[in-house]
């Protein structure tokens, strides 16, 4: 097993990449924020089986950040990251510093509407043009035929999908679903800031929306079991309940019954760390 060809520039990304395309190899890519746990591997697993050449990006962008504590802790795992991406052979981690995304002057901003009005977009100002931004200049950068993103990050996934249609970027999304570990807690970056505590409790916000869920598959009355899981979550220890909404799958509009297929999403403090979940309700 060697090692992944880490590449920092977009110039010497630009060459690795024409010598694929004269070979009439497709490209997958998977944006990452490094700090790489099972839920990112599974991505590019799933990029391995689906394209010739695979890049993993490791960008922690600052645009998508709305605290800047919040991105000065980020983990910073780059060592790590390279070490588990070794056995999955992927053909190049990107690590692009800051001028190789927001070169000098950078003045352009991607934005999507609609669909970040709600959720996480009402909750993180200015969050999911950060994303939108970033996401357009990794597609841009690394030409890739396909993308794969976490259903964990459910709105950014509708988020990105939208953003490549309307700009024709020629690139495929492809939505792969989240991993959680055994207790049912999805697996993410966030969870390391857990105290152990805190990490007990942090499932019942997963078995809520889950007793949740059933209960509106039953033809349960909305507002009470909505109003039943924000109990439960808050019983376990959250601090506070952001949202916890039903949603259309697709568009993500607000359903007040469950007349189509649907999603339930939610965010949650738990001592401190904010955590974010959803599940299909259909
Ligand atoms: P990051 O949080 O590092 O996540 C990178 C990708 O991994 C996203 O598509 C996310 O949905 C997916 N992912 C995270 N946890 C997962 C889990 N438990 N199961 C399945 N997939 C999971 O999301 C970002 O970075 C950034 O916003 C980014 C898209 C890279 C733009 O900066």
């Amino acid at each position: 097993m060697t090692a992944p060809k880490i590449i920092r520039t977009l110039a010497e990304l630009r060459t690795e990449i024409a010598r694929w395309k004269a070979a009439g190899e497709t490209i997958g890519v998977v944006p990452t924020m490094g700090a790489l746990h099972q839920g990112h591997l599974s991505l590019v697993r799933a990029a391995k089986e689906g394209c010739d050449r695979v890049i993993v990006t490791i960008f922690i962008n600052p645009k998508q950040f709305n605290n800047p504590e919040d991105y000065e802790n980020y983990p910073r795992t780059e060592e790590d990251d390279a070490r588990k991406l070794t056995p999955l052979a992927v053909d190049v981690v990107y690590v692009p510093d800051g001028t190789q995304i927001y070169p000098d002057g950078f003045a352009t901003t991607v934005s999507v509407d609609g669909i970040t009005d709600g959720l996480c977009g009402a909750h993180r100002p200015g969050h999911f043009d950060g994303v939108a931004t970033v996401v357009t200049k990794l597609f841009t950068q690394s030409q890739a035929d396909r993308a794969y993103f976490g259903e964990k990050d459910y709105q950014q996934l509708q988020v990105v999908t939208r953003l490549a249609r309307d700009l024709d970027l020629g690139v495929e999304v492809i939505g792969c679903p989240t991993i959680r570990e055994e207790d049912g807690l999805a697996m993410s970056s966030r969870n390391l800031h857990l105290s152990d505590r805190a990490r007990t409790w942090a499932p019942e916000l997963n078995r809520a929306m889950e007793e949740m869920a059933e209960g509106l598959r039953g033809g349960g009355d909305m507002a009470t079991l909505r109003a039943e899981a924000i109990a439960r979550i808050e019983r376990a220890g959250f601090t506070e309940v952001e949202y916890l909404d039903l949603r259309a799958a697709d568009t993500l509009e607000l359903m007040g019954s469950l007349d189509r297929p649907a999603r339930l999403l939610a965010a949650a403090w738990l001592a401190g760390v904010r955590l974010i979940d959803n599940i299909a309700v259909n």
